[in-house]
C-alpha cells in the first residue's frame, strides 16, 4: 500500500477504506480496552488520530509507541466521532520504526521555552510550532521565486565565497586554506596569499548585489536568493551571521519604481503566506500574537507611507520621545527610531528615502543636492528595517570619485566599474532579510527561531 500524507488524509471526505500513514507520536493515551495516538508526519499541523483496540493488540508493543516513537499504521479510515477532527484510523496494523526513552527524550513534555527549544534544534522541527514556522518559510521562498517567474526575473546565483569585500556591510569571513598555525609569510611578515587556496584574500559574501548588477546589465531584471554572512558581533532578536537574502537588480529601474516593486513584492508574499498558510498562521496567531493575523491583512491591503530620511529626523525631533540614541542629521537611524516612526508615528510601514551619503555604501546614486543618496529603507512594525536599497550610480566618473574618497580598492573593482564603462544605465535594487520577513509573517519575536539552525556569535553548533 502506498503511504498517504496526514494532510490529505485530514482532508478527504473518502472514508471507509484502507490507508498507510507513517510519523511520530505526539501522544497516547487511553485505558484498558482502548488507545488514542495523535501521529504527526509535518504535512499539517494537526494530528490524526489512531484508533488501537487492546483486545487485538499485544500490550508489549503498545508501551513501546510513547511519544516521540516512529510508527507506521494501516487500517480503516473512518469519519471520527471525537470533537475536533474529521477523520481517524482504526488500527489493524503498526509497525515500529524507532522508539524514543520517555525517560530521556527531551520533547516528551509540553510546554517547553522557546529558549529551551533553541539548544536542542535538532529535535524542535518536531513541535508544532517549529512545524509551523518551517512550512511557513517554505511557502515564502517558493513564493519569492513564484513571483519573479512570473513577472520574467532571471534567478542569478551569485558566488558565495567572494574575493571582494567592498560592500562595506559589515565584517567578513575568512575563506583559507592555508595552516592557521604557520601560515606562508612575505617578507614584511604579513600573510602570503598567493599561496591560499584562490591565490588571493577570499571570504564569504556579505550580499550578492555586485554582482547581481553584473547580471541586470545584460538579461535586464534578475534577482538573487542565497546565504549571506556577516562577522558582527550583533546579539540582537533580529540579527543572524549567516542570512538569507533576496536581492532584486533591474535595469531601467529608478528609485519610485524599486520602491514601487518592493511594496508590491511583500505585500504579494505577504498574501501568499495568509492565503496558503491558513492554519499554521492561526496556531502561531492563537499561541504568541493574538493581533499576528490583523496584522498581517493590515500590512496588505494599506499603503506604505513614503518620507524622505530628512522628513523622518523632523519628526523624531519633535516627537519628544526619549531616545537611547540622539536623533541627528547625518546619523544612521537606530532600531527605536525606526520603530517609533513605524509603530507610534505612521502605524504603518514605512518608505524612507535619500539619506544622508556618508552612512550609505559607495554604489548608491548621488542626488543633486550633492549630501544623499537615493538610498531606500523599508520599516516596518516589529521588525525596523527589512529591506535596504538604492537607486545605483551609472556615472562612471562620479561614482570613481566616491570610490576614492572612501579609500576603497579601486582596483578590486575594476569588473563592477566595466558595467560604467561599457554600456551604463540607469538601474536599481534592493535586499530583503528573508529571515526578518520570515519573523514579521510568524509573529515570532526572536530571528533565531525562524531559520532550522541558527548562526550567531558563539553559537554554532548544529
Ligand atoms: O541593508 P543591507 O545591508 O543591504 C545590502 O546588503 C544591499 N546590498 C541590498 C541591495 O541593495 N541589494 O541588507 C539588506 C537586508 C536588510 O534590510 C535586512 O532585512 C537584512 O538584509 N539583514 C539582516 N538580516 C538578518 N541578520 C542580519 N545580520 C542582517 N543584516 C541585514
Ligand atoms: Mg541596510
Amino acid at each position: 500500500m502506498k503511504r498517504i500524507k496526514i494532510k490529505e488524509l485530514l482532508s478527504t471526505e473518502d472514508f471507509d477504506r484502507e490507508v498507510l500513514v507513517k510519523g511520530w507520536v505526539r501522544t497516547r493515551r487511553g485505558n484498558k480496552n482502548i488507545s488514542f495516538i495523535a501521529l504527526n508526519d509535518g504535512s499539517v499541523i494537526h494530528n490524526i488520530q489512531v484508533v488501537v483496540d487492546l483486545a487485538v493488540f499485544d500490550e508489549s508493543i503498545l508501551k513501546l509507541i510513547t511519544t516521540g516513537s516512529c510508527i507506521a499504521v494501516s487500517g480503516t479510515l473512518v469519519k471520527s466521532m471525537g470533537q475536533g477532527q474529521t477523520s481517524e484510523i482504526q488500527a489493524k496494523e503498526i509497525t515500529l520504526y524507532g522508539t524514543a526513552d520517555a525517560e530521556t527524550y527531551p520533547l516528551q513534555k509540553k510546554g517547553h521555552t522557546l529558549e529551551f527549544l533553541r539548544e536542542i534544534a535538532h529535535l524542535r522541527p518536531r513541535t508544532n510550532t517549529f512545524g509551523a514556522v518551517l512550512r511557513i518559510r517554505h511557502a515564502l521562498a517558493f513564493a519569492i521565486h513564484k513571483y519573479f517567474n512570473n513577472k520574467g526575473f532571471v534567478y542569478l546565483h551569485t558566488p558565495i565565497i567572494t574575493g571582494s569585500d567592498c560592500e562595506g556591510a559589515g565584517e567578513m569571513f575568512r575563506v583559507s586554506t592555508l595552516d592557521p598555525v604557520h601560515p606562508p609569510l612575505n617578507e614584511d611578515g604579513k600573510i602570503n596569499y598567493s599561496e591560499d587556496f584562490f591565490g588571493k584574500e577570499t571570504n564569504l559574501t556579505v550580499s550578492g548585489q555586485l554582482e547581481g548588477e553584473l547580471g541586470a546589465m545584460a538579461l535586464s531584471e534578475i534577482y538573487t536568493f542565497g546565504p549571506t554572512f556577516r562577522a558582527e558581533n550583533s546579539n540582537t532578536p533580529r540579527h543572524l551571521a549567516e542570512f538569507w537574502m533576496i536581492e532584486p537588480e533591474m535595469a531601467f529601474y529608478e528609485i519610485i519604481d524599486n520602491m514601487d516593486l518592493a511594496e508590491d513584492f511583500l505585500k504579494y508574499l505577504v498574501t501568499y503566506a495568509l492565503e496558503n498558510c491558513k492554519e499554521d498562521l492561526e496556531f502561531l496567531n492563537n499561541m504568541y500574537d493574538k493581533e499576528l493575523l490583523k496584522n498581517l491583512n493590515f500590512v496588505v491591503s494599506n499603503k506604505f507611507e513614503r518620507k524622505t530620511y530628512s522628513e523622518a529626523i523632523d519628526i523624531l525631533e519633535k516627537s519628544g520621545q526619549k531616545f537611547e540614541f540622539p536623533v541627528k542629521w547625518g546619523a544612521d537611524l537606530q532600531s527605536e527610531h525606526e520603530r517609533y516612526l513605524v509603530e507610534k508615528h505612521f502605524k504603518k510601514p514605512v518608505i524612507l528615502r535619500d539619506y544622508p551619503k556618508e552612512i550609505k555604501a559607495f554604489y548608491m546614486k548621488q542626488n543633486p543636492d550633492g549630501k544623499t543618496v537615493a538610498a531606500m529603507d523599508i520599516l516596518f512594525p516589529r521588525i525596523g528595517e527589512i529591506v535596504g536599497g538604492s537607486q545605483r550610480e551609472e556615472n562612471f566618473d562620479k561614482l570613481k570619485k566616491r570610490i576614492e574618497e572612501l579609500n576603497l580598492p579601486q582596483k578590486d573593482l575594476w569588473w563592477y566599474l566595466d558595467t560604467r564603462r561599457f554600456g551604463t544605465a540607469p538601474h536599481s535594487g534592493f535586499g530583503l532579510g528573508f529571515e526578518r520577513l520570515v519573523l514579521f509573517v510568524t509573529g515570532m519575536s526572536n530571528i533565531r527561531d525562524v531559520i532550522p539552525f541558527p548562526r550567531t556569535p558563539k553559537n554554532a553548533e548544529f
